[in-house]
C-alpha cells in the first residue's frame, strides 16, 4: 500500500510512523508513507494556502489550486472518475463520516493508494470534495484543531491491518471491536501478585477453556459498563 499525506505541517509527521507496527510495515515494505507540503504545489508569489471565505466570517479557508495540483502530481489525475482501481482520497474533517474498526479494514482489505488530505478545522473549499475526494473522514465528535493528528489515527489504524504488518506474536482477531462489537478483556503478565493485586486465578490455572470462558465473560460485561451502544448495534 501506498499512503501520501497532504499537510501543511508536514513538520508535524517527522517521527509518528517511525515506531513499532507501522515502522516495521515501512521497513518491510509492506507501505509506503510520503508527507507532501501543501505550500510546495502552491504557484503564487505570497504561496498561499489559505484565503478569506466568499461571503464572509470567521476564520480561513484552504484553497482548491495547491490541493488539485497536489493530487494531480501524486494521482496522475484531478478527476474523481479517472482514479486509478484501489485509489482513495479522504479528506479529514469534522464533518465527515466516523471513522470506524469496519473502514480501517475495507481500506487494508480493498484500498492500495490512500491519499490523506489533512484540512484544518475552519474548512477547505469546497471543490475540492465535490471533485477530488472518495472518502470524507472524521476520527469522532470533537474538534481538532487540524486533520494531523486523524491523518496519524487512519494511516495507523490501516496499516496494522495490512497482510503481515503484525508480527506473530501479536494477532488483529481479538482486538477490540474486531469481534462481535466486542470490547478486548483484560490483561495480566508477571508477577501473578503485585503489591497485594493478585492475578484473577482462573489464567493460572492453565485450563484453556475456562480461561476463553472467562474472557469473554470480561469483555462483555466491560463492554455493558462502558459501551452499551457497542451492544445495540445494526
Ligand atoms: Cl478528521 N479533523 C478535525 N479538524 N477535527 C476532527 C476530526 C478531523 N475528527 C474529529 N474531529
Amino acid at each position: 500500500m501506498k499512503i501520501d499525506v497532504l499537510t501543511i505541517f508536514p513538520e508535524f509527521f517527522r517521527e509518528v510512523f517511525d515506531f513499532g507496527i507501522i515502522r516495521r510495515a515501512r521497513i518491510a515494505k509492506i507501505v509506503e508513507i510520503n508527507i507532501h507540503d501543501i505550500r510546495s504545489f502552491t504557484t503564487d508569489k505570497h504561496r498561499m494556502t489559505d484565503d478569506r471565505p466568499f461571503g464572509g466570517g470567521d476564520g480561513m479557508v484552504m484553497k482548491c489550486e495547491p490541493i488539485f495540483n497536489a493530487i494531480e502530481k501524486i494521482v496522475g489525475t484531478a478527476e474523481r472518475e479517472n482514479y486509478p482501481a484501489g485509489t482513495r482520497v479522504v479528506l479529514l474533517s469534522p464533518q465527515g463520516k466516523v471513522f470506524k474498526q469496519s473502514a480501517a479494514k475495507k481500506f487494508a482489505d480493498e484500498a492500495k493508494h490512500v491519499i490523506l488530505i489533512c484540512g484544518r478545522y475552519e474548512g477547505v473549499d469546497e471543490r475540492v470534495n465535490d471533485a477530488l475526494v472518495t472518502d470524507e473522514v472524521s476520527i469522532g465528535d470533537y474538534v481538532l484543531s487540524g486533520g494531523e493528528p486523524a491523518a496519524v489515527v487512519l494511516a495507523d489504524a490501516i496499516v496494522r491491518l495490512l497482510p503481515n504488518a503484525l508480527g506473530s506474536e501479536t494477532s488483529a482477531v481479538n482486538d477490540s471491536f474486531t469481534n462481535e462489537n466486542l470490547l478486548d478483556c483484560p490483561h495480566y503478565t508477571r508477577p501473578p501478585d503485585f503489591r497485594g493485586m493478585k492475578v484473577p486465578e482462573v489464567l493460572l490455572n492453565g485450563n484453556h477453556a475456562e480461561i476463553e470462558r472467562w474472557r469473554k465473560e470480561k469483555a462483555l460485561e466491560k463492554t455493558k459498563k462502558i459501551r452499551k451502544d457497542l451492544l445495540i448495534k445494526e
